[in-house]
C-alpha cells in the first residue's frame, strides 16, 4: 500500500520546519535530506547497526526506525546539536582517546553515550556497556579505545555538558 503524504512540524536542533512526506519517511531521511545534517549516518537501514542513532526527547533511537508520522511535538537532537557552536565533552574525549577507526559507527555510539552520561546518577559501566553491545555495531578494530573514552566519561569530569 502507498504511502500516505503527511505535514508534520518536526524540530532537530532547536529548528522547527513544517514538512509535507511520506508518512513513513525516515528521520534518517529527514534530518540529512531536509535539514542537511550529514552527521547522522546511513548504515543498514534496518535497525540493526545503530549507525543512524539520534536523540528524540534525549533518548537514543534508530533513525532509520523512526517515521515522520511519530515526530510532531518531539524534540530532535543529531551529533551537531549536542553542543552547538562547540565541541561536546564526549566528541572531545572520543576525538582525544582516538576512539574511531573508519569512524562510520562513531557518531551513533556518542548520541547513545551522550544520553546515558546525561542521567543522574550516572549509569554503571556495565549498563553503558550492555547497551551499546545490544544498540551499536563496529566493524572496525576501535573497540578498546571506545572503552577508554567511556570509562573516562564515566569518571570524574562528567559534569559538563555531555
Ligand atoms: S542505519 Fe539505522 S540501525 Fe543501521
Ligand atoms: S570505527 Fe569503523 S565501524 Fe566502527
Amino acid at each position: 500500500m502507498a504511502s500516505a503524504l503527511q505535514t508534520v512540524s518536526v524540530t532537530v536542533n532547536e529548528e522547527t520546519r513544517l514538512l509535507t512526506l511520506p508518512d513513513d519517511t525516515p528521520l534518517l531521511f529527514i534530518v540529512r535530506q531536509d535539514f542537511a545534517l550529514k552527521g547522522t549516518r546511513h548504515g543498514c537501514g534496518e535497525g540493526q547497526c545503530g549507525a543512524c542513532t539520534v536523540l528524540v526527547n534525549g533518548l537514543p533511537v534508530q533513525s532509520c526506525q523512526t517515521p515522520l508520522w511519530s515526530l510532531a511535538g518531539q524534540k530532535v537532537t543529531t551529533i551537531e546539536g549536542l553542543a552547538p557552536g562547540a565541541i561536546s565533552l564526549v566528541q572531545q574525549v572520543f576525538l582525544e582517546e582516538q576512539a574511531a577507526q573508519c569512524g562510520y559507527c562513531t557518531n551513533g555510539i556518542m548520541m547513545t553515550v551522550a544520553a546515558l552520561i546525561a542521567r543522574r546518577p550516572l549509569p554503571s559501566r556495565h549498563d553503558v556497556l550492555e547497551m551499546l553491545d545490544e544498540r551499536h555495531l563496529c566493524r572496525c578494530g576501535a573497540h578498546i579505545r571506545i572503552l577508554r573514552a567511556i570509562d573516562r566519561l564515566l569518571g570524574a569530569d562528567v559534569e559538563t555538558k555531555a
